[in-house]
């Protein structure tokens, strides 16, 4: 039994008072969350503030990214155990704006996967494809490449840990959503890939998420596909009506 994962990444948004202004109101309405899972990865500041408010919730906290070494002289850099200190249970890891904008490569991704997996966090490894690799034909090619390099050397025992966010590039920001029927087919790829590289078991146990302009109003039909199990939530979670929505998703 897959657990869906509703998750909102804030990405560089929110202060402090804001995000626990948002926190406050969205517990108020959230109510019963049996059978899905809610989590919310807002930016570094606000993790600290924002676990004391979460505290006995049925909401977990996430990093939208987490560095590879445990301590030392890494300016600017944010650890495993750092992360854990803050009551973060999951990070999210190769997001594809730290692709773009901060140089995070397939080696990279890889890298932070062992040292979340290795520190107690729960990895969101996000992979996903251009809009002129889609219109090549190459999609399936580059997410399944993205998806064996950053697992590269992850054993078996650490995958149940392990989340997959399938995030279309061109659907980010865009309002473009990917079809129900395209993301559905690439999450089969991904799950055929988790098939071969794992066993069945595996590929049977881990959540694989969609994210690229999930709204209120796509998220049921989203959710309907076999293996959709979750969103990963951009600008909608910026909201606590919308994210409420969408965390309620209808099945
Ligand atoms: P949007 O929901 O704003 O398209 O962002 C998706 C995303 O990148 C989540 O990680």
């Amino acid at each position: 039994m897959r657990i869906p994962l509703l998750a909102g990444n804030w990405k560089c948004n929110k202060t402090v008072g804001e995000g626990e202004a948002f926190v406050q109101e969205f517990l108020a309405q959230l109510g019963d969350t049996t059978g899905r899972e809610v989590l919310i990865c807002p930016p570094l500041t606000a993790l600290y503030p924002l676990d004391k408010l979460l505290a006995g919730s049925t909401v977990a906290l996430g990093a939208q990214d987490v560095f590879y070494e445990e301590s030392g002289a890494y300016t600017g850099a944010v650890s495993p155990p750092m992360l854990r200190d803050v009551g973060c249970t999951y990070t999210i890891i190769g997001h594809s704006e730290r692709r773009q904008y901060f140089g995070d490569t397939d080696e990279i991704v890889n890298k932070k996967m062992h040292a979340a997996l290795a520190g107690g966090l729960k990895p969101i490894m996000a992979v996903g494809e251009t809009k002129p690799q889609r219109d090549a034909g190459r999609a399936e090619d580059i997410v399944v490449a993205q998806v064996r390099a950053g697992l590269a050397g992850i054993p078996t025992e650490q995958m149940e840990q392990v989340v997959i966010a399938y995030e279309p590039i061109w659907a980010i920001g865009t309002g473009d959503t990917a079809t129900p029927d395209d993301a559905q087919a690439m999450h089969a790829t991904i799950r055929n890939t988790l098939n071969v590289l794992y066993g069945s078991a595996i590929a049977d146990a881990v959540r694989i998420q969609y994210g690229g302009s999930v709204k209120p109003d796509n998220v049921d039909e989203l959710m309907a596909c076999a293996d959709i199990d979750g969103a990963l939530v951009g600008g909608a979670s910026l909201k606590v009506e919308s994210f409420l929505r969408i965390v309620h998703f209808v099945e």
